[in-house]
């Protein structure tokens, strides 16, 4: 597929292209074509060497609105404050059949510890809404499907690693949580578990500060999630 990720040039962008770039088409969008050209020419390098014969894939640095205009998935890689005005502004360049996969976490941290927010300041109408529902007002009929927050971009970003985890996926539209499905499973090990519709986007996005949190307080490094079911004894098999 070809993949747009905006703000691509970043750490969360960055893991997820060096993994798919094994199959897929991917645009890093930046807001700097340089910077995106030459991040992206340093990932490809990677990949290519990672990869050998086996990349399918390849790596472009572009700008933001091309990324939008050029992909068929539009992955949200940006920092959460800059999550609304950079989608407001390209907007208008979105089509409907353009799936948007929303990987934002919007907290804040109080002392030493983080706390789920929201893209919206405190007190205006908005403040309630997880990330993804309020990227979902902002691009309108274009699916929004939530996903990754979990999963820490160094572990996508250390391209030999094994990631037996988990990645939650929220979102309204079948074709398109099936479509996201299908580019985690592209990761290898890594699990697509669908909890429901987009408004439990907030469980996954709050999920993150907890995460960081338990690092925090119990010197954990990088913390992600397992969903571990009940394994029947072999009498009830
Ligand atoms: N980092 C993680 O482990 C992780 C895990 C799960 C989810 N996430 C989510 O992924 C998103 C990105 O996180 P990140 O750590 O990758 O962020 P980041 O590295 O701080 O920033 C990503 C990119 O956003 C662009 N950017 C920065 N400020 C901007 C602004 N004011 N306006 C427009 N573009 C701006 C920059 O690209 P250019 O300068 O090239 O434009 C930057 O490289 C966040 O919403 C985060 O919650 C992160």
């Amino acid at each position: 597929m070809k993949i747009g990720l905006l703000g691509g040039t970043g750490n969360m962008g960055r893991g997820l292209t060096i993994r798919w770039a094994l199959k897929h088409e991917i645009l890093v969008g930046s807001r700097n074509l340089d910077k995106a050209s030459r991040i992206a020419k340093g990932l490809s390098n990677l990949a290519r060497g990672f990869y050998q014969s086996e990349m399918g894939g390849i790596i472009t640095g572009v700008l933001n609105e091309d990324a939008v205009k050029e992909s068929e998935v539009i992955v949200v890689t940006l920092p959460p404050k800059a999550t609304v005005p950079v989608l407001s502004s390209l907007n208008a360049n979105l089509r409907p059949s353009q799936i948007v996969i929303s990987t934002v976490v919007p907290m804040m941290r109080k002392k030493e510890l983080f706390y789920y927010s929201s893209l919206d300041p405190e007190g205006t109408k908005r403040d309630e809404m997880s990330a993804a529902e309020r990227i979902q007002e902002i691009v309108g009929p274009s699916p929004v499907v939530s996903a990754f927050q979990t999963v820490p971009a160094t572990y996508l970003s250390n391209i030999d690693a094994i990631l037996n985890i988990d990645v939650l996926i929220a979102g309204n539209d079948e074709l398109s949580i099936n479509i996201v499905s299908r580019l985690v499973r592209d990761i290898p090990n890594l699990r697509p578990l669908r909890v429901g519709p987009l408004e439990n986007s907030k469980w996954i996005e709050s999920f993150t500060p907890l995460l960081i949190n338990a690092a925090i307080l119990n010197g954990l490094h990088d913390p992600s999630i397992r969903i571990v079911p009940w394994m029947p004894t072999s009498d009830e098999l």
